[in-house]
């Protein structure tokens, strides 16, 4: 009797840490289909919590959301009304023709890159996406355009994934002139890296742009780098030296746009140059630069200013490609890349923002590492968000009208591009160093290990939006959360019948 004590102590033992494994597997699983408003928890910041987060308003299809004490909880707006003008005819218009080749890549009317979409500022546009072939559906996300949500593209939370032989088509207004692209959010990490994607180009209005100078106008030169598998990396589609005819002493605005999953760094020599504009946003005041690089995030877009020079021409550098800028025939030498990087922090000369983060309605904290522990029931060592692992993340709760603070600390040992859709992010600080140059407006940052950026926005374009790492591979590792308005819904789902997969 004595002896069957210990075997009932360590069965039971067993049987317990069977248990504990096997809740923690269960509840780690990723259900095939959901809601992403039933996603993580709600974190309303340093803000007051005036609606319910998720799993919090809506147990149930038709449950009335609870309003606080002393307020109302009107219907939810629903992401499908959130959309472009449908009612009056576009004033440009394309139609884009999504296929897959045999060897797995993806083009868009046929190349890839696709065409570029371009647009005048204040043009309603219009793009007819047409899926011919892929299989697993698509979707095209306008990054860096602050569309309305219903436009944002996300399969499974601003629409369903567009079947083979399927059509969508998306509308908005560009009212912001820059530089932006577009790419599938439908399997994106497959589908963007194999080549579904294309530049955007907002030009100004003719009447904000600037008036000529004494000098000749500026040209405009795309450069949508992109590393192929088999390839290597590629501006426009082509490997090596691309030449740019251009007369000398003719300034160019080139317009470099990173769709790879890391950072890139971006140099010129010949030339100076002058970082015009990130991610689609003019700078104030940009000074000559030489002897520097930029480090160009990935998802993120510089435009720089370079002159032709009077003899020989002027390179714009990227590893492995280059841009030759100048009269036919002549060269300039590759160089290495400059050993300091320009810092955006102190570039340029302050200038008015339009709001005061310093009267935040909401604080939040981003807080980036990695643990041990289980994602959908796989062991590994997986990205966190405020210590929570994908599907069990923050959902960060605003309402419209906001000024939101973010703190975004990186400890996980990687570099993350950290995406916000829908809203353009002023850096206020790194690693407690305040901005002191331009204003440094972002929709694709880069968080280095071991820093920490404060960042600001205004929580002007109500919606569901994905707020995720642009090294793809990690957005589908579960470094992915969304940021939410209150009293908007969306009945699309991840999974579903659509097969809809954003990351
Ligand atoms: Cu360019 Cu959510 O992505
Ligand atoms: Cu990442």
């Amino acid at each position: 009797m004595t002896r069957r004590r210990p075997l009932l102590v360590s069965t039971v033992l067993a049987l317990a840490v069977v248990a504990v494994v096997g809740w923690f597997w269960v509840g780690s699983l990723v259900p095939g289909t959901y809601s992403v408003m039933d996603m993580g928890y709600a974190d309303h910041g340093t803000g007051p919590t005036s609606a319910a987060g998720p799993g919090g308003h809506h147990h149930g299809a038709g449950t009335a959301p609870v309003a606080a004490p002393g307020t109302t909880v009107a219907d939810p707006v629903s992401v499908r009304d959130l959309v472009g003008d449908r009612s009056r005819s576009p004033d440009v218009s394309y139609t884009l023709t999504v296929a897959q080749r045999p060897d797995g890549g993806y083009t868009v009317n046929g190349t890839s890159p696709g065409p570029v979409v371009e647009a005048t500022q204040g043009d309603l546009v219009q793009v007819v996406l047409r899926n011919e072939d892929v299989a697993e559906g698509t979707t095209l996300h306008w990054h860096g355009m602050d569309v309305p949500n219903g436009e944002d593209g996300v399969a499974g939370v601003t629409q369903d994934a567009v079947p083979a032989g399927g059509e969508h088509v998306y509308r908005f207004v560009a009212d912001e002139p820059g530089t932006y692209w577009y790419h599938s959010h439908q399997i994106s990490h497959e589908q963007v890296v194999r080549g579904l994607l294309g530049a955007v180009v907002v030009h100004p209005a003719p009447s904000a742009e600037a008036p000529d100078a004494d000098g000749p106008p500026t040209t405009d030169v795309l450069a949508l780098l992109h590393t192929y598998a088999g390839v290597g990396r590629t501006v426009n589609g082509s490997t090596g030296d691309t030449p740019v005819p251009l007369a000398p002493g003719q300034p160019a605005r080139v317009r470099l746009v990173n769709t790879d999953d890391g950072p890139t760094q971006i140099w010129v020599s010949g030339a100076a140059y002058r970082v015009l504009a990130v991610d689609g946003q003019d700078l104030n005041g940009p000074t000559p630069v030489q002897g520097r690089r930029v480090t160009l995030t990935a998802g993120a877009r510089v435009d720089l200013e370079v002159e032709v020079p009077a003899t020989g021409a002027a390179r714009v550098q990227a590893p492995g490609v280059s841009l030759v800028l100048g009269p036919a025939g002549a060269t300039a030498p590759t160089t290495p890349a400059p050993s300091e990087a320009l810092d955006l922090l102190s570039y340029g000369t302050p200038a008015d923002p339009g709001f005061d983060p310093a009267r935040a309605d909401r604080r939040f904290d981003y807080v980036i590492s990695r643990r041990f522990g289980l994602l959908d029931g796989r062991p590994g060592l997986w990205w966190t968000i405020n210590d929570h692992l994908f599907p069990d993340v923050p959902m960060f709760m605003v309402a419209e009208g906001d000024v939101v603070v973010m703190t975004m600390s990186n400890y996980s040992g990687e570099v993350h591009p950290m995406h916000l859709h829908g809203h353009h992010a002023l850096v206020l600080s790194r690693d407690g160093v305040p901005s002191t140059g331009s204003p440094w407006w972002v929709d694709s940052l880069d968080v280095p290990d071991g820093q920490t950026y404060e960042i600001a926005f205004a929580a002007d374009n109500p919606g569901i939006w994905m707020d995720h790492c642009h090294n793809l591979p990690h957005a589908r590792e579960g470094l992915v959360t969304h940021l939410m308005y209150e009293g908007v819904s969306t009945p699309f789902l991840v999974g579903g019948p659509a097969d809809n997969e954003p990351e």
